[in-house]
């Protein structure tokens, strides 16, 4: 049975998925090209320097090394701007309370993002709190949808990959899930993230763990 729920951050707890893709279209259209919400969802999940690569790619362009760096930090520097002036009531419907009935009911949370900038939104929306463990993009080498970063938040908390429940809105991050053999809900659409385990809209609709020992959860398949 499920032991651990391990998070992804953006896009699952909180509304920054959005922000994201305006920096990168922003990014895109002073380059001279349209970036559209079907590109971005190539981005969900990918770190920032693949994600410039994506980026680039949509609009045929290719830049040196040190052009590149500038463009990323050009990017979040951008990103964070609007990551500043969060509040909590970006934290999306219901996640708080599920990562805490979760915890109610003795199964162990992590988060697992790719953001290098997680642990400043954590902050600034105060749920750090919310996580036993907290993997983010600075502690990890491979990007989703290498499982690295599951599989890591599974080490921490102690648990086994096929104990564990991974959350996730991307495309990327659904794979990674399944690459470390763990279950994956997707937040989001169905058709997108067919390999999941189950879709749901969001974190408000996910099914309540049951208390310990109080019989099998729905997302328990
Ligand atoms: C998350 C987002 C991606 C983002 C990546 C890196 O996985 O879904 O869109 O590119 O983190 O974020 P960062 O904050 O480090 O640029
Ligand atoms: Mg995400």
């Amino acid at each position: 049975h499920i032991k651990a729920c391990i998070f992804d951050l953006d896009g699952v707890i909180v509304d920054t998925a959005v922000y994201h893709y305006k920096a990168w279209k922003r990014l895109a259209n002073e380059l001279g090209f349209e970036f559209t919400e079907l590109d971005n969802e190539q981005l969900k999940g990918v770190s920032r320097m693949r994600s410039l690569e994506i980026v680039l790619q949509c609009g045929g362009i290719t830049k040196t090394e040190a052009e590149q760096k500038l463009l990323a930090a050009q990017k979040n520097t951008w990103y964070m701007d609007m990551v500043n002036q969060m509040t909590p009531a970006e934290i999306l419907p219901g996640a708080k309370e599920f990562v805490e009935s979760c915890r109610d009911a003795g199964i162990k949370t992590a988060l697992g993002s790719a953001s290098k900038n997680s642990m400043t939104i954590l902050n600034k929306l105060n749920i750090a709190n919310l996580f036993d463990v907290i993997i983010d993009g600075n502690k990890v080498s491979k990007a989703k949808p290498d499982p690295e970063v599951f599989l890591k938040g599974a080490a921490e908390l102690g648990i086994e990959p096929k104990y564990c429940v991974v959350f996730e809105d991307a495309i990327a991050g659904v794979e990674a899930a399944k690459a470390g053999g763990m279950k994956a809900i997707g937040i989001g659409d169905p058709v997108l993230l067919h390999e999941a385990d189950m879709v749901i809209s969001g974190l408000d609709k996910a099914p309540r763990p049951p208390k310990e020992g109080a019989g099998d959860w729905a997302l328990n398949k």
